[in-house]
């Protein structure tokens, strides 16, 4: 049976993890997780891009062979998917063997059917962006500068047949809307089309680069970075065995805004297309995270985020939420610190830790740590359970459209309701009256099963979160969303030792370097 598939970019290799890279991780995770719920078997794949110019330079820099450098780099990057609970089924390396067949398999393939041939080109080349540019790249002239430095180069190189796939790729993006979210990245795409495609350069002479998969019909050259790179997609998941197809095609690509235009909007869907590969669902574009007002990250300007900071410090699960309450896929994003922290105590300590901490502490001395049974059902308690049920479905239906900040309003609109339903009911008045035992009792009930609603459909934002509150409930963790609803299955059930979920933050004594400001 074909598995939901769903992948990330792989990182460059040559760079510590910022929150870009956090992310985009947590926002796949967030998509898988939700699939997971709702029943669907699912293959999660995310990885490293080890090759390529950069990498080179970084490692000679360093002193280190690139293999010693790429090692490193991929622990730090395994490691932040650790510490942000990124429940990725396999991670691919570029370096690895089931990685470097495959582009071998495909090179051969190509060449031998035409598809690649050889050619003498004179032309700009950017250093930084590691390819061929032409002279309509200027932007008022300038290079833009993400080119670096671009010299004039000769070179015998060897080239893929790109254009020669231009009008099938403009066919294809016309007939499938479905085929780039959001969609004016689309559109946007069908405009770079406009201007003729010029074949794809695909080796570089080992005079120049050492650092890739060597070409299995020329042993001068190495692949360009970007041929390699997006073969991870399919190789990882057995292309060319029985399995391939249990996975491939793709469901959803998630890629920032950076890599659309050329590398996943042009070359991918035409290697594909070129080698009879079918093309992925879709590609998801999320948009840049930018930091104080509106500027880019970069380590010169000594702004990058440090995302294994934030989780350090405030829980991955803060973390998560903040980055997928804030950005609406698509668009960009302003990282602030004082806005992190404004979340962190308002939503997380403020409604949702106070939440279950006071039921905890009211069921534990009312109600001798059991969970009752509700007995009374007025008003009040209709309307909180019809909330709760709204939420399920709204939030079913954000998550399926990646809608996160809209999925996480409908879960703290319920949460902060509960609050207000406990405030209403005022349990430790209802305890000084011995004839209001079974209002007391079904209050406690109505908001501990309110707050259960609230964790399941907190899971793929906050799974640490919602096993938190399951176990101090002492609910069930094993939810699925297909058959989430309200009902009676707290009563009776003994409450786990209590836990705060989100400290209260005393920022003069805290450890996390302030941001600069
Ligand atoms: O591009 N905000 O790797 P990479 C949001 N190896 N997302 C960001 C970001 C930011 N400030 N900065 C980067 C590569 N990203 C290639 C991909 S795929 C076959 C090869 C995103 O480490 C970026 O858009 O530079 C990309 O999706 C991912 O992080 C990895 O970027
Ligand atoms: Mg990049």
């Amino acid at each position: 049976m074909k598995n939901f598939y769903l992948t990330t970019a792989i990182d460059y290799a040559n760079g510590a993890p910022h929150i870009g890279h956090a992310y985009e991780k947590i926002l796949s995770d967030a998509i898988i997780r939700s699939r997971r719920l709702e029943g669907m078997a699912c293959h999660f794949l995310t990885g490293l891009d080890e090759h390529g110019q950069k990498v080179q330079e970084t490692a000679d820099k360093q002193g280190v062979e690139p293999e010693q450098l790429c090692d490193g780099v991929a622990e730090k990057f395994q490691a932040l998917c650790r510490n942000l609970n990124i429940s990725n089924d396999d991670y691919i390396r570029t370096t690895q063997r089931r990685h470097t067949e495959v582009v071998g398999r495909i090179l051969m393939d190509f060449h031998g059917r035409g598809e690649i041939y050889k050619a003498e080109y004179r032309g700009l080349y950017s250093v930084r962006a590691e390819r061929f540019v032409l002279e309509r790249d200027r932007i008022d002239g300038h290079w833009p500068e993400d080119f670096g430095e671009v010299v004039e180069l000769c070179e015998t190189n060897y080239f893929f047949r790109l254009s020669k796939y231009q009008d099938w790729l403009i066919d294809f993006l016309r007939s499938h809307e479905d085929f780039i979210f959001p969609d004016f990245r689309r559109k946007q795409v069908l405009e770079f089309l406009r201007e003729p495609l010029n074949d794809l350069c695909i080796s570089r002479p080992k005079a120049r680069l050492r650092w890739g998969i060597e070409l299995p019909f020329d042993g001068d050259y190495v692949t360009y970075v970007w041929f390699d790179a997006l073969i991870n997609y399919i190789s990882a998941v057995g292309y060319g065995s029985e399995h391939f197809s249990d996975r491939w095609p793709a469901d959803i690509q998630v890629i920032g805004k950076d890599i659309l235009v050329p590398a996943h909007a042009v070359y991918w869907p035409i290697m594909l297309h070129a080698a009879g590969i079918p093309p992925p669902r879709k590609l998801l574009v999320h948009g840049w995270w930018l930091v104080r007002g509106g500027e880019k990250m970069s380590k010169s300007l000594g702004n990058v985020v440090n995302p294994l900071d934030y989780a350090g410090s405030y829980g991955a699960d803060a973390f998560r939420y903040f980055v997928l309450r804030e950005m609406v896929v698509g668009q960009d994003s302003n990282f602030t610190h004082e806005l992190f922290l404004s979340h962190y105590t308002a939503d997380l300590a403020d409604d949702l830790g106070n939440l279950l901490s006071r039921l905890i502490h009211m069921l534990g001395r009312y109600c001798g740590g059991i969970i009752p049974a509700v007995e009374l059902e007025e008003t009040e308690e209709k309307n909180l359970r019809s909330l709760a049920e709204t939420a399920i479905s709204r939030v079913r239906i954000h998550c399926g459209s990646y809608e996160f900040s809209l999925a996480l309003e409908a879960i703290f609109e319920l949460v902060r309701e509960t609050n207000r339903y406990v405030e209403r009911r005022s349990p430790w008045k209802l305890a000084q009256n011995p004839a209001a035992g079974p209002a007391l009792r079904s209050s406690l009930a109505t908001a501990a099963e309110a707050l259960r609603i609230g964790a399941a459909l907190l899971i793929p934002v906050m799974p640490g979160t919602a096993e938190k509150i399951f176990r101090q409930l002492g609910a069930d963790p094993a939810v699925r969303w297909l058959d989430l609803c309200w009902g009676t299955s707290l009563a009776g059930k003994k409450l786990g030792a209590g836990e705060v979920l989100f400290p209260k933050i005393l920022e003069a004594n805290h450890a996390l370097p302030q941001m600069p400001a």
